[in-house]
């Protein structure tokens, strides 16, 4: 059936055990996005016109998991790296789904420069897709360029657990990362979110907390300074103090119930990444 509301197209897609309202336009075939629902395998992401045809593809399909590399395990939790050149078809497909819940322009085909980070929660069934982030190989300044967490997955920190998976692969590759501007209005919370909590994982962890150094703080945990910064200011935790009328001073104020928040926080954060589940050394 064709929907006439054309606001999002298609409306409505089939995900595993799922019936997701799209967020977005996408840019799936004309035929495949007018229908009122899109019936998307869950583990190839191949997308199908009605239930009768998913349900021929499962008994067919031979995946229960992304494509590709298993790179970190715990728990019921796992990651996947899957390479956009060589499995083309699955990472335009994840583009094409990430585009349901991405407002601005993104790339859909021309996958090949990119790779594909897939987090997924795992049962006897298999490893079933919660959200992912994609970066950009041959890029010295990004570490990220789109992450999406399904909307049914939202909000239980998945988010931050791709960000900082990012981040990780960074510290390993020894090099600072930022993410590809601009963010949306969620990507921006959820960063600041995480941005906020690494400075106060740093001052926690560092006992002089009236004098952080960025590029100390920079180097420890592979954020920009600059987005470093941005957070400082956005929180007001940045303070310029005059010493007299040419000197001019930066203070980093924090109070302690900042910080005894933020390890109330931590204590109750659900779906915290393990960095010593990570297997992954950096590409040469
Ligand atoms: N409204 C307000 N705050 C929200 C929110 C919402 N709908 N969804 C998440 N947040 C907040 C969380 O409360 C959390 O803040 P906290 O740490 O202070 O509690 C923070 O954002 C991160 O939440 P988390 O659960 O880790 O993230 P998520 O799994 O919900 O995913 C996105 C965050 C951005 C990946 C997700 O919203 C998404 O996929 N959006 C659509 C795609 C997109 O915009 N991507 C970014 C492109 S740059
Ligand atoms: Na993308």
């Amino acid at each position: 059936s064709i929907v006439n509301n054309p606001k999002c197209l298609p409306p409505k897609i089939h995900l595993g055990q799922y019936e997701i309202d799209t967020w977005y336009t996408s840019v799936y075939p004309q035929e495949y996005a007018l229908l009122s629902i899109l019936y998307i395998c869950e583990f190839c992401l191949k997308y199908m016109k009605s239930y009768e045809v998913l349900l021929r593809h499962n008994s067919k399909c031979k995946l229960t998991h992304p494509p590709a590399r298993e790179i970190y395990r715990k728990d019921d939790h796992s990651v996947f790296e899957i390479d956009g050149k060589s499995n083309t078809i699955y990472c335009q497909n994840l583009c094409l789904l990430g585009k349901l819940f991405l407002d601005h322009k993104t790339l859909y085909y021309d996958v090949e420069p990119f790779t594909f980070y897939v987090l997924t929660k795992n049962d006897e069934s298999g490893c079933h897709i919660i959200g992912y982030f994609s970066k950009e190989k041959y890029q010295q300044k990004f570490n990220l360029s789109c992450i999406m967490t399904l909307p049914a997955y939202q909000k239980q920190g998945y988010g931050k657990f791709l960000i900082q998976f990012s981040y990780l692969l960074s510290l390993r590759e020894e090099r600072i990362g930022s993410p590809e501007k601009p963010l949306s209005l969620l990507g921006r919370v959820a960063y600041i979110s995480f941005w906020k909590s690494a400075i106060l994982d740093y001052l926690i962890h560092n006992s002089d907390k009236n004098n952080i150094c960025l590029q100390s703080l920079s180097q420890a945990t592979s954020i920009d300074p600059f987005d470093l910064a941005d957070t400082l200011e956005s929180q007001d935790w940045i303070k310029i103090r005059s010493i007299d009328n040419d000197n001019k001073e930066l203070m980093f104020s924090f109070s302690s119930q900042q910080t005894e928040e933020h390890k109330s926080k931590l204590a109750k954060q659900k779906n915290t990444i393990d960095s010593s589940a990570l297997h992954w050394i950096p590409p040469p």
